[in-house]
């Protein structure tokens, strides 16, 4: 790509800890992504993977997406009505029982509490669970994912265009933390593109063709035991395949709401 087509702006970069200007920074969405080295220690990477098998874990729907996904944990996006409301009692009930599942795998410590204390140190205020009628969500997963993910974005307000949070969100971000990790593959790619109508000529399954981002600056970060990783999923974004090893990761959404207080959802 010649020099001069290039967002200076648009990188990743490495940081000994999360701040509050990174957060604004990918919530502006000028920085493509923040990653901390080391984020998790080796204990919470080996507790977090020994519990791995004691949570009860499903695939997605292999029609819908065809790469293979073990995962832990609903993700609201699983749970929409074809008009763009939420499946709220088939939701529920995998939030609920998400949350017992995740206290008797008895996580200590456990990477998403740390993980998300940490974030709201960062921010200068606590991060708190989005909430739907008060009701606080299910908000940590785990996925392993081994055989890649389709180059695709998130975006709460897309997905849920009426709104499905007490609270407004105005920029969302996505962390990721890898508790195990591949000798080869399994790099995140975020490109500088959000959707437009005309990807949609362009889908899919659950994702887009590669035309859609080529020729589109990128930036691309192999997995490394530990790492905390940000950016905005409003960009497209991918993994790459790593057959024969395990990728996991715990991951959560951070949204920016209209009051200034970060909440957290999967
Ligand atoms: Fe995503």
């Amino acid at each position: 790509m010649p020099e001069t087509l290039v967002d200076p702006l648009f990188r990743a970069f490495a940081a000994p800890a999360f701040t509050d200007r990174h957060l604004a920074n990918l919530a502006a969405g000028t920085v493509a992504a923040v990653r901390v080295p080391g984020f998790l220690d080796a204990a919470a990477c080996e507790a977090a993977l020994g519990a791995v098998d004691r949570l009860p874990t499903g695939e997605y729907d292999a029609a819908r997406v065809p790469t293979r996904i073990v995962r832990f944990g609903p993700a609201l996006n699983d749970f929409r009505h074809s008009d763009g409301s939420l499946d709220a009692d088939r939701y529920w009930v995998a939030a609920e029982a998400a949350r017992v599942a995740w206290q008797r795998a008895g996580l200590r410590p456990d990477p998403i509490a740390v993980s998300l204390a940490r974030l709201g140190a960062a921010w200068g205020a606590a991060v708190s669970p989005a909430t739907i009628g008060g009701r606080p969500v299910f908000g940590g997963t785990l996925r392993e994912i081994n055989a890649g993910a389709l180059i695709h974005y998130d975006d709460v307000n897309r997905e849920y265009p009426n709104g499905v949070f007490d609270q407004d969100v105005v920029a969302q971000l996505a962390f990721n933390a890898w508790v195990a990790v591949p000798s080869n593959g399994g790099e995140t790619s975020v490109w500088r593109h959000r959707w437009e109508p005309a990807d949609e000529a362009h889908r899919d399954a659950y994702g887009y063709r590669s035309c859609t981002v080529d020729h589109v600056q990128r930036v691309t970060l192999g997995p490394e035991l530990g790492d905390g990783l940000l950016f905005n999923p409003n960009n497209f974004h991918a993994v790459a395949p790593n057959p024969g090893e395990k990728r996991v990761a715990f991951a959560f959404f951070l949204g920016l709401t209209t009051t200034g207080q970060l909440i957290a959802w999967s």
